[in-house]
């Protein structure tokens, strides 16, 4: 792999994509256009607080790991046709840690929102933009830690923390305009 800008963006943006699918997809799944809405943490409190809160969804969450897994095999079948480079393929593990991941992360953020008190929708900077990646990455370094080390470098590492809050505001405002979203964060 050689070190041009546009070849380390190419590579973060092909390693992230199974991640990056995984929650726009729980969004647009989860919703209540799709009939009934069943909550994660089925309504239970702790403290009197809602343990995730409404925003988290059964078929939203079951929907965004479907959809991030079946990114990643598609991906995967496309590496036969795009050669080397930036396109790798996903090892079993990393096809599964990357979505879960990030729906995880997300999760985690909200458990913690709630745990501070914050209503659902709330915005929680960097958390908000980072959240998932951080599941992502934690996931993947778990399951698949030979893989997630040779293809993780340091460079693309840094433009996948750079690149991941732009590309979350953008998809935001953009699921906000269709009404994905409840709020444009
Ligand atoms: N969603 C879902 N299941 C998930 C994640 C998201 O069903 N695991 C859906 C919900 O309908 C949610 C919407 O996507 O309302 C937007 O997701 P998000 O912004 O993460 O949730 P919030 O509603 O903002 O709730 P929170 O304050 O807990 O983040
Ligand atoms: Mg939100």
């Amino acid at each position: 792999m050689d070190d041009g800008i546009l070849s380390v963006t190419a590579s973060a943006l092909w390693l992230m994509l199974p991640a990056y699918i995984a929650n726009p997809t729980a969004a647009f799944f989860g919703g209540e256009r799709f009939g009934k809405v069943v909550p994660l943490d089925m309504g239970k409190t702790i403290h009197g607080k809602r343990i995730l809160g409404d925003g988290k969804t059964v078929r939203g969450t079951a929907s965004g790991l479907a959809c991030g897994i079946l990114t990643a095999v598609l991906q995967t079948e496309a590496t036969r046709y795009l050669g080397t480079g930036a396109f790798v393929a996903f090892p079993p593990a990393a096809m599964i840690c990357m979505p879960a991941g990030a729906l995880l992360g997300d999760m985690a953020k909200s458990f913690l929102k709630r745990r501070l008190g914050y209503e659902r929708g709330a915005a929680l900077l960097l958390a908000d933009q980072l959240d998932f990646v951080a599941g992502a990455w934690a996931l993947t370094y778990i399951f698949a830690r030979g893989w997630f080390e040779a293809v993780f470098s340091f460079p693309v590492v840094i433009v996948v923390l750079i690149v991941t809050p732009l590309l979350h505001r953008l998809t935001n405002k953009l699921g906000y305009m269709i009404k994905v979203k409840k709020e444009p964060w």
